[in-house]
């Protein structure tokens, strides 16, 4: 009764949702997602068309997959019904949908709260009530989808008590703006939660069924293990446990159903969205803030424009200042946020980082994207350790981790070549193969990603 957990190694949008959906293929009769909620955004391509996922499960366009939202996802209704939409169009149906009658709901009272608290300013969060919805559920007052179908009277009541404990009609009308009405979000919600309350279910049971049957299930991690509440660069993490352990209180399985777990990662570079540190960075927030008003005056910059035809040229001969670099490898790997559109964070590979999520996992593979960014980049400098007050530590401190440097301990020469197109590991440049056979120092590779779409994809069994 096997699982396979698919999880993002550093912090976020390595292609976890592209990794599935290809995998899937290889005989997988489900995909369930344990964590986070409107806060990932997973892009797959399912027949070339572009559809970005939050809480669906990436193995959604596959009519004999059965998907599963577990009770570990927190669901914002409006949000979801919108997903739903974008899936119908793009030609999903959903039967195969099985959403959790436990999941977390993210009321108005979340999203308030959030916007009330400027500690989520600082993180950096996607504002999408991740903080409160998740803190409200451990101290027992979050709502669940299973409590919305139950009569308006049970709503309101816990509508109320949430708002009382939160503060957050008491803080709206001390600063002159009208309270919530619950009784009045109570019929909101139960209007829009009607719209899909034929998917909801005890996805428990129904995973536990499955699994007995022998059924071969992905278990689809949103985030990635260096955003993890526990584990992760606290407080600069999400709200939920987004490594491999997260699985397990997610789904209702037991922990020894996970026989694989598969790491995502980008290839050449490591990207990060909002606060919180990041040895490799290429730049650092005040050129990142400088590009975003540069994106919100002239719109952003494109690939067959003057200026980064510059980039390129100066790029490939080696010539940018780390900044310049991680313009490129933004433009180039089209880093703006799936869900917030942000510019994402660039920076080079790192391995300390890579061995501590390792550490927390325990990859049986690894799966490597975005192999393509990397193809005009003269050199790939990889940290393999932290430097501070003249030391070098091999340690990931994640309490601590501004406080270091990266060491460029090594440096993987570039191929200089055009792997967009490539179908067979044999084929790829000698020097992008070791940058894979790099990788293999912490578990095998099995998976190549060399463009967004499905074909763009070297398996190795
Ligand atoms: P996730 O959150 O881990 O599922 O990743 P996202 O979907 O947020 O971000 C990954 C982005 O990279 C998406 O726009 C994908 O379409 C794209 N992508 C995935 N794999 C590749 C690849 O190998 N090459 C390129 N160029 N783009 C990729
Ligand atoms: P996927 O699944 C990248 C980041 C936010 C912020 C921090 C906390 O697409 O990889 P939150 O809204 O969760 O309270 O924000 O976590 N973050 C992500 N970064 N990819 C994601 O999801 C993320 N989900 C949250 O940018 O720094
Ligand atoms: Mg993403």
């Amino acid at each position: 009764m096997p699982i396979t957990a698919v999880i993002g190694v550093h912090w976020g949008d390595e292609g976890k949702g592209k990794v599935i959906d290809y995998l899937v293929e290889k005989g997988y009769d489900a995909v369930a997602r344990f964590n986070g909620g409107p806060n990932a955004g997973h892009t797959i391509y399912p027949n070339g068309q572009k559809v970005v996922l939050h809480v669906v499960p990436s193995g959604i366009s596959y009519p004999h997959v059965t998907n599963i939202i577990g009770n570990g996802v927190a669901l914002d209704p409006q949000l979801l019904l919108g997903e739903l939409t974008d899936v119908r169009n793009a030609g999903a149906d959903l039967l195969n949908l099985y959403i959790s009658d436990r999941c977390k709901v993210i009321t108005p009272y979340h999203k308030e709260a959030e916007k009330q608290s400027p500690i989520n300013r600082k993180i950096g969060t996607t504002g999408k009530g991740m903080g409160s919805v998740y803190s409200s559920h451990t101290a027992r007052i979050t709502p669940l989808l299973s409590d919305f179908l139950r009569s308006h009277e049970h709503v309101t009541a816990l509508l109320r008590e949430l708002d009382e404990e939160l503060g957050v009609s008491e803080k709206l009308r001390a600063e002159g703006h009208d309270a919530l009405d619950a009784s009045k979000i109570a019929d909101d919600y139960r209007r829009m939660i009607d719209q899909f309350s034929n998917n909801v279910t005890d996805t428990t049971y129904k995973i536990s069924n499955m699994l007995r049957a022998g059924s071969k299930i992905i278990a689809e991690g949103a985030q990635a293990s260096l955003l993890d509440k526990d584990h992760g660069t606290y407080p600069f993490v999400t709200s939920s446990n987004s490594f491999a352990g997260g699985i397990s209180p997610g789904l209702g399985v037991p922990p020894n159903t996970i026989t694989e777990t598969v790491g995502v990662m980008k290839a050449g570079y490591i990207t990060r969205v909002g606060g919180g540190p990041f040895p490799t960075e290429l730049g650092n927030e005040a050129t990142l803030k400088e590009e975003e008003a540069a994106i919100k005056a002239n719109g952003k910059i494109k690939r067959d424009s003057t200026y980064f035809r510059d980039l390129e040229s100066a790029a490939k001969k080696g010539y940018l200042l780390p900044k310049e670099m991680g313009q490129y490898l933004r433009i180039v790997g089209d880093e703006f946020g799936s869900t917030t559109k942000r510019p994402r964070r660039t920076g080079w590979p790192d391995l300390v980082a890579t061995q501590y999520s390792d550490m927390l996992n325990g990859f049986t593979c690894l799966a490597l994207t975005k192999l393509d960014v990397t193809d005009f980049v003269p050199e790939i400098p990889v940290c393999t350790g932290y430097k501070k007050d003249g030391q070098v530590f091999k340690n990931f401190d994640p309490m601590y981790l501004g406080d270091y440097t990266a060491d460029s301990g090594l440096i993987i020469p570039g191929w200089m070549k055009d792997t967009s197109e490539i179908k067979e590991f044999e084929h790829l440049p000698e020097e992008a193969r070791r940058l894979v056979e790099f990788w293999e120092r912490i578990a095998p590779v099995r998976l190549i990603s060399n463009g967004p779409g499905r074909g763009q994809t070297i398996f190795r069994e």
